[in-house]
C-alpha cells in the first residue's frame, strides 16, 4: 500500500471510531456534545494517529492498542486546539475552515468542551479495550499523556508563547516552546506506542522518541512558516494571525530563509534519527517528508 493510501486509511478508521465514541454519550448536555464533536470531528489531518499507527505497524503492536492510544490522543489534540483559538489566547475564527468551537457555539461551552475533551482522552486510555500486554500499562500511558499535555508539555508550551508574545526570545527559548506547545504530544504518540511493545529495547525506544521530538518541532517550524505563506483556503485557518499577534516563531526571529534553512536541517536529522533504527521505516520517512513539506 502506497503511504498516501496507508494515512487515508488510518485516518478514516481513528474518525470513525472517535465518532463512535462521541455518538454513545448521553443526550443530557447537547450543546456540549454538538461542540465536542465539532471540535473532535469537523476535519484535521490525524497526523498524531498517523505516527502511533505508523510506529505501532513496524512494532507489530495489536491494532486495538493503537487505535486506543491515537483516540486518547487526537482528544488532547482538539481540546489544545479550542482553547488556543479562545479569545483570550489567539483569537481565531477559523479551524479547518470553518468556524472555531467558540464561534459556532458560545465561549463558555468552548471551554467545555476543550474540559471535557481532554477528560475524555483519559477516560479512553482507562476504559477502552487493549491487548493483555498493553492493559498491565495503562497507568504509564496515562502518566506519558498527563505529563505530555500538562506544566512539562503542552501547556507549558502555551503559557511561554503567551507570556512571550508582543516580546522579542532568544531562538533556543522559542525552540522550548514550540518543543513543549507542539512537539511533546507527538512525541507521546511515540512513547505511549512503544510502552505497549514488549519486544523494543531501550536504545531502539529512545532513538524512536528522539526522532519523534525532532520531527515534532520540525511540523511547528512548519506551521510558522504556513501562517506566513500559506493559502488560507487550504491551511483551513487564518494567514497572517502570528505576525498579528506578535508571536515569536522561527520566521520573525530568524527571517524566512533561515527558517526554512533551520526546518531543512531538522528534516535532515529526523532522516538520520531513523536510518539508525533496525526497523522498516520507509513509511516513517514519507511522514517525514510530509510533516515538513505539507502545504495545510
Ligand atoms: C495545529 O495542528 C496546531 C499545531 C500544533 C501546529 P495540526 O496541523 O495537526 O491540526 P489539525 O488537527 O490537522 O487541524
Ligand atoms: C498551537 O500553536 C499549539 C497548540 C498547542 C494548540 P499555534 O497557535 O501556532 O497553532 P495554530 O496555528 O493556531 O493551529
Ligand atoms: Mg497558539
Ligand atoms: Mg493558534
Ligand atoms: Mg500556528
Amino acid at each position: 500500500m502506497n503511504f498516501d493510501a496507508l494515512r487515508q486509511q488510518i485516518k478514516q478508521q481513528t474518525d470513525e471510531h472517535l465518532l463512535g465514541l462521541i455518538s454513545q454519550l448521553p443526550e443530557h448536555a447537547e450543546n456540549l456534545k454538538a461542540a465536542m464533536q465539532h471540535a473532535l470531528l469537523v476535519g484535521g489531518k490525524r497526523m498524531r494517529p498517523v505516527l502511533t499507527h505508523l510506529v505501532g505497524n513496524s512494532l507489530d503492536i495489536p491494532q486495538q492498542d493503537q487505535l486506543t492510544i491515537s483516540m486518547a490522543i487526537e482528544c488532547i489534540h482538539a481540546y489544545s486546539l479550542v482553547h488556543d483559538d479562545l479569545p483570550a489566547m489567539d483569537d481565531d475564527a477559523l479551524r479547518r475552515g470553518q468556524p472555531t468551537c467558540h464561534v459556532a457555539f458560545d465561549e463558555a461551552t468552548a471551554i467545555l468542551a476543550g474540559d471535557a475533551l481532554q477528560t475524555m482522552a483519559f477516560t479512553i486510555l482507562t476504559d477502552q479495550p487493549m491487548s493483555d500486554y498493553a492493559n498491565t500499562k495503562r497507568a504509564q500511558l496515562v502518566s506519558v499523556l498527563a505529563n505530555a499535555s500538562g506544566y512539562n508539555g503542552m501547556c507549558g508550551g502555551q503559557a511561554i508563547d503567551l507570556q512571550s508574545t508582543g516580546e522579542t526570545i532568544s531562538i533556543d527559548t522559542l525552540t522550548q516552546l514550540h518543543q513543549l506547545k507542539t512537539g511533546a504530544l507527538l512525541s507521546a504518540c511515540v512513547e505511549m506506542v512503544t510502552l505497549v511493545s514488549s519486544a523494543i529495547d531501550k536504545d531502539d525506544r529512545e532513538q524512536f522518541i528522539r526522532f519523534a521530538r525532532i520531527v515534532g518541532l520540525a511540523f511547528q517550524v512548519q506551521d510558522d512558516i504556513l501562517d506566513v505563506e500559506g493559502d488560507a483556503r487550504l491551511i483551513g485557518k487564518p494567514q497572517g494571525s502570528d505576525a498579528a499577534l506578535g508571536k515569536n516563531t522561527f520566521p520573525a526571529l530568524l527571517g524566512m530563509a533561515a527558517a526554512k534553512s533551520e526546518l531543512t536541517r531538522l528534516h535532515e536529522e529526523a532522516l538520520q534519527a531513523l536510518a539508525s533504527l533496525p526497523y522498516n521505516t520507509d513509511y516513517l520517512v514519507a511522514y517525514t517528508d510530509l510533516m515538513v513539506n505539507r502545504n495545510h
